[in-house]
């Protein structure tokens, strides 16, 4: 392994983090490689980062092997001190929020003000829960038959891998850092390409916290190269990804003919969100469209299946396209922007692909439709309304700013068509109706059902997804067992009811 001189620069943040984290030491690259990030809003290069491959994650490895060994500091470091590290951490992610919410703007476009108060609360708030976690694992004791004294101990995993996507770089990591740490885990992470820099700033203040070297190692690098080295790993324990179906399917390849290492899945989503005819349709209208506008759409949550019952569906339509019109897209550092650019060329042109088979394939676009001329990767806000089942619209992740809507008759009718799709991550259901809704929330085949409110996520309640959406739960207790764990919680049933505020830079979730 090289070391770093430690000189080199983030241009704009005077930041040292352009490098390789293994031991709590900066190192280049052993293949002397460098890839660029960029700012999706301006199209320049914000600066060259170490390109991890292989040998560097087997370094990485290496160091969170030595750093799990039995008698090793962090081994011996008891379960409230690891809850007081992870305090710690929580506490320099909130002296330097500015400086992480700046850096997560710039590397991916979303809103400083989203990446302030939503993705930066998220992190500093799931590091919070899982410090509390620490000391309070525990196993049971077992009256088993005959005369025997029978418990069970439960213990970390060893080294887990985290392989991050580009929507939420921070806050993904730390759902995944936050649960392997406080169970004592070690962890090597490889962050998206697209957007390395705020875990990389995560290095530093690892080490200023005074985690043992070697606990979290960080790798940058491309998925078939680093994050493929990752999941093929022999000594490599576990590993939690979130990113697409088509590369979390290779993951649980990889790691079933490697070591068949514990694999968690944050996968896709083509979530219904379900209006019913006695909705507060002011709430439903806001709800549907921040659920899917949100983050640029960029969002396995993403509110992209509006089912609206015949009635109101004129209605809907109408006030959900002066909604979009409405929606303020630019510039992510201007504090009313609500919509930046969408994260590279390669995103930016399957929305528009798929946009255009939606107006191929007879959906009427009531508004947006188009790029937004002569700025790069900003699209505007797009609502189809007269979408069909069968249209690629209603069947695909978009992952961008665009609002299909359909129409639907009856509850038996539509938890079929919610339910007939190979995805399985968060349905939303608007109703007054207690019967309705609880009807709804068992039927839908669905992690998540929110009720009467939209990406209500909170670190004390477990996500994740049925079918192809991903297997295991993160966040809540679930997010420190390792693997499956046979049964499908699906708890967060928010009949409270929150909303988000329409307007930038405000953001708020009331309680009704
Ligand atoms: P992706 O799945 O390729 O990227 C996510 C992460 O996986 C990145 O860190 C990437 O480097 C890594 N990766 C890629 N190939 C790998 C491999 N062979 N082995 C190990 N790691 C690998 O997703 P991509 O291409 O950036 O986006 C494609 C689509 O995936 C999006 O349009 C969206 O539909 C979906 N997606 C879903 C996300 C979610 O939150 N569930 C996040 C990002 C993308
Ligand atoms: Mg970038």
């Amino acid at each position: 392994m090289t070391q770093s001189s430690g000189n080199s620069e983030c241009k704009g943040c005077n930041i040292n983090l352009l490098v390789i984290f293994i031991n709590n030491e900066w190192h280049e690259s052993t293949s002397g490689k460098k890839f660029p990030t960029y700012n999706p809003s301006t199209l320049e290069k914000i600066c060259d980062i170490e390109e991890g491959d292989k040998p560097d994650v087997d370094n990485a490895v290496e160091a969170a092997k030595a750093a799990f060994q039995r008698g090793s500091p962090w081994r011996q470091m008891d379960a409230l001190s690891r809850g007081r590290l992870l305090h710690k951490l929580a506490d320099l992610l909130e002296r330097d929020r500015v400086i992480l919410a700046t850096l997560e703007t710039m590397d991916t476009g979303k809103p400083f003000l989203q990446a302030y108060f939503i993705d930066l609360e998220g992190c500093i708030k799931t590091l919070r829960y899982y410090a509390g976690w620490a000391d309070k694992i525990q196993g049971r004791t077992i009256p088993v038959d005959e005369n025997f004294v029978c418990f069970t101990r439960h213990e970390p995993m060893g080294v887990c891998g985290a392989i991050t996507p580009w929507n939420f770089p921070l806050l993904m990591l730390v759902w995944k850092m936050a649960p392997a740490l406080c169970c004592g885990n070690t962890l090597v992470i490889k962050p998206a390409e697209q957007t390395p820099l705020t875990s990389l700033y995560i290095g530093s203040l690892i080490k200023e916290v005074g985690f043992p070297p070697g606990v979290v190692n960080i790798v940058p690098g491309y998925g078939p190269t680093a994050g493929a080295a990752i999941s093929t790993h022999h000594n490599i324990d576990k590993i939690a990804f979130t990113g697409s179906t088509k590369v979390g399917k290779l993951i649980k390849e990889a790691a079933s003919k490697s070591n068949l290492k514990r694999v968690t899945l944050e996968l896709g989503g083509k979530n219904p969100c379900i209006v019913c005819a006695d909705a507060d349709l002011d709430l439903a209208v806001e709800c549907a469209h921040q659920g899917v506008f949100f983050n640029q759409g960029q969002c396995c949550t993403a509110a992209s299946r509006v089912f609206v019952e015949e009635q109101i569906y004129p209605e809907f339509v109408k006030r959900s396209v002066e909604y979009a019109k409405k929606r303020l897209v630019g510039d992510p550092f201007d504090a009313r922007t609500e919509q930046g650019p969408q994260i590279d060329q390669k995103q930016f042109d399957k929305i528009l692909e798929l946009i255009e088979s939606g107006k191929k394939e007879g959906a009427k676009l009531e508004c947006g439709g188009l790029a937004i001329e002569d700025r790069g990767l900003f699209i505007k806000p797009t609502v189809f309304s007269e979408v069909t089942d069968n249209m690629r619209i209603a069947k695909e992740e978009i992952f961008g700013p665009v609002q299909p809507i359909m129409k639907f008759k009856s509850i038996e009718e539509v938890i079929r068509r919610a339910n007939s799709t190979e995805y399985g991550l968060t349905a939303a259901v608007f109703t007054k109706n207690l019967d309705r809704a609880l009807t709804l929330a068992s039927a839908l085949q669905s992690g998540t059902v929110w009720i009467n409110c939209y990406n209500a996520l909170y670190a004390q309640a477990p996500f994740g997804g049925f079918k192809m959406s991903g297997n295991g739960r993160e966040l809540d207790k679930y997010g420190t067992l390792a693997g499956d764990t046979g049964i499908h919680p699906k708890p967060p049933l928010s009949l409270c009811g929150g909303i988000w505020a329409s307007l930038a830079p405000t953001w708020t979730c009331l309680h009704l």
